[in-house]
């Protein structure tokens, strides 16, 4: 990056290329229809990283699949705008999803093998896109595969272009699905956990192949993980999710160093390298609410320290405690709870 683009984020506030407000889903289950996202709102800008973390169900694929419009077809969204590059993701028709899909956004799993096909070479499955996409011939679809599979670190790319998926390394494969990704040069990646199912050393490579990627397409990126060592590494701003909503968002420093939520702070405090004052491993007690489950007031009171009886009569909504740094804990203000330091 050069010193005369914008910093923190990069992120272009006037005009977002991922824009989500009041977002709300409802996935069909066996007693009906449950509420698995509830008022989400966020934005990212270009060569901006937005980090999604947040315990497992907290909603973190859900809110990735209503972006892409993959949600299952029993699902609902009952309120609430995606707008990708100004154009409105929420009740468009199939077409301009597909359209968008591949071309303007597009997604990276946690397990590449369930997205790529065993039956086709990756340079078929690479320039499959640019070709339903740019009309691409046959040959320059090609070409353009082993552009791809050569800007994301596959050696010997003219000829690994003609090898099958099963033929590759889970962090070779994990770099072809990057290479299907952004073959047609999107705007926006969602990566969905890219990372977890590898080694630390290929995590490690594939989080900076990831972060050049950035700086060379300007993509505005996604970042969905459990893992708050990786956020810190690869985010300039973090959104904590809880029980479907956002609890707490602020850029990553602020999020590590002053935590304004206590569920935030737990999940820093069980960071592996990160060690109570007793010198144990802590974790945070209690399990998070099934969408059914949900306790009255805040979704964490059962599982919180802090709580007070405030805390169980109203459900709080998401504010400003400081400017970019955006709380749900009631108590806030009155808590001095425990960041990082790097
Ligand atoms: N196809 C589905 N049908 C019904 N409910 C679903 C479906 N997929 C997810 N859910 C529910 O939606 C909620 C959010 O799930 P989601 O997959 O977004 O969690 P997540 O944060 O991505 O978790 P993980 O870290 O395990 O990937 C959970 O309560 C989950 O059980
Ligand atoms: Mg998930």
């Amino acid at each position: 990056m050069t010193a005369s683009e914008p910093t923190l984020a990069g992120a272009d506030r006037r005009s977002p290329v991922l824009s989500i407000e009041n977002l709300t889903v409802e996935l069909a289950g066996e007693h009906g229809h449950v509420r698995v996202l509830d008022d989400v709102n966020f934005e990212i800008g270009a060569r901006e990283t937005l980090g999604l973390v947040g315990e497992s169900g907290s909603g973190k694929t859900i809110t990735a699949l209503s972006v892409m419009g993959l949600l299952p077809k029993s699902a609902r969204i009952p309120s609430g705008s995606i707008e990708m590059e100004g154009e409105q993701i929420v009740g468009c028709p199939l077409s301009d999803l597909q359209r968008l899909r591949g071309s303007r956004m597009a997604m990276v799993f946690q397990e590449p093998m369930t997205s790529l096909n065993p039956a086709f070479t990756v340079g078929d499955q690479i320039g499959e896109t640019v070709r339903r996409h740019r009309g691409a011939s046959r040959r320059a679809a090609r070409a353009r595969a082993v552009e791809m599979l050569d800007l994301v670190g596959i050696p010997n790319a003219a000829r690994r272009v003609r090898s099958y998926p099963h033929e590759f390394s889970g962090g070779m494969r994990q770099r072809v699905m990057m290479a299907i990704a952004l073959a047609c040069e999107p705007a926006l990646l969602i990566a969905d956990e890219p990372t977890t199912a590898l080694d630390v050393t290929i995590q490690a490579q594939l989080l900076d192949l990831l972060r050049d990627l950035q700086d060379q397409l300007d993509l505005a990126l996604l970042f969905i993980t459990h893992d708050l060592g990786v956020v810190a590494d690869i985010c300039d701003r973090v959104m904590v999710m809880y029980a479907g909503q956002v609890i707490e968002g602020a850029d990553a420093e602020t999020l590590f160093e002053h935590p304004e939520h206590p569920y935030t702070e737990g999940l820093l405090r069980a960071m592996p390298h990160i060690e109570t004052r007793s010198g144990e491993l802590f974790s945070i007690p209690g399990s998070p609410p099934a969408p059914l489950d949900r306790p009255p007031g805040c979704a964490f009171n059962p599982r919180c320290g802090y709580a007070e009886p405030t805390c169980t009569a109203d459900a709080p909504p998401l504010r400003s405690i400081e400017p970019n740094h955006t709380t749900r804990c009631l108590l806030a203000e009155k808590l001095r709870l425990q960041g990082v330091q790097e």
